[in-house]
C-alpha cells in the first residue's frame, strides 16, 4: 500500500451528498458515481431514466457519497469524469426485536476501478467514512458484502447469516399442524397502493432482531412492480395473509414462476414478510399448494427456519447455499451494548481489541432487569472475555454463539462459565432474520 503522501499525490478524496440538480436529473458528481458503481458491479449500461430513479432513491435516503478521483487522468479515459473509487453511507435503523432500534451507519456501493485496485483506495475510503460515522454519533456501522474476505480487517463481523432453500412440493404437505387465518391473492400494485406492504414490513421489523429499514428504491422491486433494472415487470404475483377474512393483513408474499434448467418448475419467492408466525406458515402452505409447480425456492431464509419442523416430510427441505448477510462494526461499545436488550442478568468484563482504535478498551457490562450498563475501566484490567471488535459485531444479534467463537479460538475466556453467561445474556427471543439488502 502506498504511504499517505503517495496517495494524496495521486488521488483526491471528495465527500458530497447524493443529489438531483435543478432540472431533476442526477447532479453530475452523483451521475458519475452511479456510472462507476454500475461498472464495478458488472451491471449493463443503464436504460434512459434509470440513474434518475436511483438518484431519487439515494437523495430520499440522505445518502453521503465518497469519490476518489485521479488527479492526472489519462486523456480520453473515463478517469476524466468518473471517480476511481466509490463509497456510500446513510442512516439505517437496525431492530433489536423488542420494539427498540439502533441507528447504524449503513455502508454501500463500495467499488474501486480495476486499473486503480490495491493502491489503498478502499482502506482510505473506509477509514474516512468510519471516522465521519463516529463523529456523526453512529455507535455501529453495517454492510452487506460481495466477498467474505474484505471487511474483517476493518473490524466488521458477520452478525447474521442467510440461506437459499428449496422445498420440494411433492412431499411437503400436509403440514404437521393446521395453519390459521385466510390467504388471498392480490395484485402487486395493491400491496403498494394500500400501504399494506410497508405496514407489514414495519411490524415484521419491530419483532425481528436483525431486520433493517429498507432503502426507498427497494420497494418497487420487492413488491413486484419493477425489476432490478428498474423496468416494469409483469410476471410477479402476490398474496396476503390475514388472521380472519376481515382482519388486518399480517403477512404478504410476492413470487414469480420460473422454469429451472432441470426442467422442473419453481415458485421463486421475491419477498416474504410476516408479522406473525401464523402468517409465515400459512403463506408457505399456500405457496406449496400452487399446482403445475415442483419446487418453492426462497433466497432469504433464516438459519433456524420453522418451516423445517412444520413439513410433513422434513426431507422435502434442502439448503442450497448459506452465506454471510449483515456485517456489523462497533464504533462505540457503551452506546451499542446499552442499546441492546438482554435475556439474562449478570456482570462481565470484556476487553475489545480494535486495530482501528474506535472500540479498543476494557469495559464492564452489568445487566439488570434485561438492560445493560457499560463502564469503561482501566486498560490492562483483567477481563473475563477478550475478543476482537469483529467478534463483538458478530455476537451482537445473538445469531452466533460465544461458545462457538470460543471453540474457533476467536474469543478467549479464563473461565468457561463467563462464555455461558455471555451466551445467556445475548440469546434473542427469536431467530434473527434480516431481509434487507443494501
Ligand atoms: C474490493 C475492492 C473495493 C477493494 O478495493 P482496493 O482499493 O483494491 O483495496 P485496498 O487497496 O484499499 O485494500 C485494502 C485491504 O483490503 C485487501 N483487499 C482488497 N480487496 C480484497 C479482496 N477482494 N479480497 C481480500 N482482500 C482484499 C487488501 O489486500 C488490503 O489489505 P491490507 O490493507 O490489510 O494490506 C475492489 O477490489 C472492488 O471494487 N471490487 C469489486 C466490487 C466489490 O466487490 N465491492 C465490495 C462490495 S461489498
Amino acid at each position: 500500500m502506498p504511504d499517505n503522501d503517495d496517495f494524496t499525490a495521486r488521488y483526491e478524496l471528495r465527500e458530497f451528498p447524493a443529489a438531483l440538480g435543478a432540472d431533476g436529473e442526477p447532479a453530475p458528481e452523483t451521475a458519475a458515481s452511479l456510472a462507476q458503481v454500475g461498472f464495478g458491479f458488472h451491471e449493463p449500461n443503464p436504460k434512459p431514466g434509470a440513474f434518475k430513479r436511483i438518484a431519487e432513491g439515494l437523495a430520499a435516503d440522505g445518502v453521503t457519497l465518497l469519490g476518489v478521483y485521479l488527479r492526472e487522468p489519462v486523456a480520453g479515459s473515463i478517469d476524466e469524469t468518473w471517480p476511481a473509487g466509490t463509497f456510500a453511507w446513510f442512516s439505517k435503523a437496525l431492530s433489536w426485536g423488542d420494539g427498540t432500534t439502533i441507528d447504524t451507519q449503513a455502508i454501500s456501493d463500495v467499488t474501486v476501478r480495476p486499473t486503480e485496485r490495491r493502491r489503498g483506495i478502499l482502506r482510505r475510503m473506509m477509514t474516512h467514512a468510519l471516522e465521519r460515522g463516529a463523529a456523526e454519533g453512529f455507535a455501529l456501522a453495517a454492510l452487506t458484502a460481495s466477498e467474505g474476505t474484505i471487511y474483517r480487517r476493518f473490524g466488521f463481523g458477520v452478525a447474521i447469516r442467510e440461506r437459499d432453500i428449496t422445498v420440494k412440493r411433492a412431499r411437503a404437505l400436509p403440514f404437521l399442524t393446521p395453519t390459521t387465518g385466510v390467504v388471498s391473492v392480490v395484485t402487486p400494485e395493491s400491496l403498494s397502493e394500500s400501504g399494506v406492504g410497508r405496514r407489514v414490513f414495519d411490524r415484521f421489523t419491530e419483532r425481528s432482531i436483525g431486520s433493517m429499514v429498507r432503502n426507498t428504491a427497494t420497494w418497487p422491486f420487492v413488491l413486484g412492480l419493477r425489476g432490478r433494472d428498474g423496468e416494469p415487470v409483469r410476471n410477479v404475483r402476490a398474496a396476503v395473509h390475514r388472521p380472519s377474512a376481515s382482519g388486518e393483513a399480517d403477512g404478504y408474499v410476492t413470487w414469480r414462476i420460473a422454469e429451472r434448467p432441470s426442467g422442473q418448475t419453481a415458485v421463486e419467492i421475491i419477498d416474504l414478510v410476516y408479522a406473525t408466525d401464523a402468517a409465515y406458515l400459512s403463506l408457505w402452505e399456500f405457496l406449496l399448494s400452487i399446482d403445475l409447480n415442483d419446487l418453492v425456492k426462497y433466497r432469504g431464509a433464516r438459519l433456524d427456519d420453522p418451516i423445517v419442523t412444520a413439513l410433513a416430510d422434513s426431507r422435502a427441505f434442502d439448503i442450497d447455499h448459506e452465506e454471510d448477510h449483515v456485517w456489523l462494526r462497533v464504533l462505540d461499545v457503551p452506546a451499542t451494548l446499552q442499546s441492546r436488550p438482554y435475556a439474562a442478568d449478570g456482570s462481565l468484563t470484556i476487553e475489545v481489541v480494535d486495530a482501528l482504535g474506535f472500540a479498543r478498551g476494557t469495559y464492564r457490562l452489568d445487566v439488570n432487569d434485561g438492560r445493560g450498563q457499560v463502564e469503561r475501566i482501566a486498560d490492562g484490567s483483567d477481563a473475563d472475555i477478550v475478543l476482537d471488535v469483529a467478534e463483538l459485531g458478530a455476537l451482537l444479534l445473538g445469531s452466533v454463539s460465544p461458545v462457538t467463537l470460543a471453540a474457533s479460538g476467536l474469543l478467549r475466556a479464563g473461565d468457561p462459565a463467563s462464555v455461558l453467561t455471555l451466551r445467556s445474556m445475548l440469546t434473542p427471543a427469536r431467530t434473527p432474520h434480516g431481509i434487507t439488502y443494501f
